[in-house]
């Protein structure tokens, strides 16, 4: 027992690199939480709740043949993790009802065929304050900033230096330190982890075939945070805003290659006219 918990340990801490037949099967299932988050962005509307979301999240994932992966992990007792305005990230869905202005980061993820999907997209109902516009833009940018530097031969550092630089550096928001991106394959979270904050050639060398989970979180006012006493729920310090997006990405030699998309959960954002599209 003692030794196979060693070795999981020791499976953890180095960085699992993919075959080229294993990144397809990964793109499915990163595609399969793209095309969940697009049902979703269909269904958002002012009064919906957030449990009702989680819902249809589960049913979705299940009829595609697949298992939401949050629910259980390390006891979380959801399906999803859906959070409000100042939620940064590992909201609880509930009765809370959706009103206009809110923001909403909506993050699932999934086992498909044994290997995970994980990410994210942060939604606007009704229109919300310029500024809280301005943030979800920006976060977005600087997700694909950092998706930039995720080339083989960079490092971890390179990708958090580019989003702290384009979100902390240029729009003097604040960038959440106490949770990461990180590695994606078998297992939710693998080796390396992926900060958004850090210098240029630092942290881990990145290799061809590593796949990553790159999450800016956010924050309009300061990078302060605090985890509620149900254990899970990560809140802002001083109650304003956070923006959470989060895409699936495979190192390449000269460019990184997005596994998850963006583009049916966009057009599907444009399609309802309870979202405003900020970005
Ligand atoms: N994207 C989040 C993460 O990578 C989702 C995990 S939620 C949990 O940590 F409930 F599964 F922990
Ligand atoms: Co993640």
């Amino acid at each position: 027992m003692l030794q196979g918990f060693v070795l999981l340990r020791y499976l953890q801490l180095m960085m699992i690199l993919k075959t080229n037949e294993q990144i397809e099967l990964m793109r499915k299932s990163a595609l399969l939480v793209s095309e969940t988050l697009s049902e979703v962005a269909k269904i958002l509307k002012p009064g919906i709740t957030t449990l009702a979301i989680d819902a249809m999240i589960n049913q979705y994932i299940r009829d595609h043949h697949a298992i939401p992966s949050f629910l259980n992990y390390h006891g979380y007792p959801f399906h999803s993790c859906i959070s409000v305005n100042d939620v940064v990230v590992h909201g609880f869905p509930g009765k809370v009802e959706l009103k206009e202005k809110d923001i909403v980061s909506i993050d699932v993820g999934v086992i498909l065929n044994g290997w995970h999907g994980d990410h994210a997209y942060t939604f606007a109902i009704g229109e919300p304050e310029k500024e809280v516009q301005q943030l979800i833009k920006v976060t977005k940018e600087s997700l694909y900033k950092g998706i930039e530097k995720a080339t083989a031969g960079n490092y971890t550092g390179d990708i958090a230096y580019a989003i702290q630089e384009h979100t902390e550096g240029k729009h003097g928001y604040g960038v959440v330190r106490e949770l990461v991106g990180h590695g994606l394959g078998k297992n939710l979270h693998e080796d390396p982890q992926v900060p958004n904050y850090g210098k240029r050639g630092s942290g881990k060398k990145l290799k061809e075939g590593l796949v990553l989970a790159i999450e800016p979180m956010i924050n309009l006012g300061s990078r302060y945070v605090y985890t509620e006493s149900d254990g899970w729920t990560v809140r802002t310090k001083d109650r304003l805003p956070s923006v959470h997006f989060e895409h699936d990405v495979c190192v390449r030699k000269n460019k990184a290659d997005i596994l998850s998309n963006y583009q049916p959960i966009e057009a599907a954002e444009k399609l309802n006219s309870e979202l405003f599209v900020c970005a």
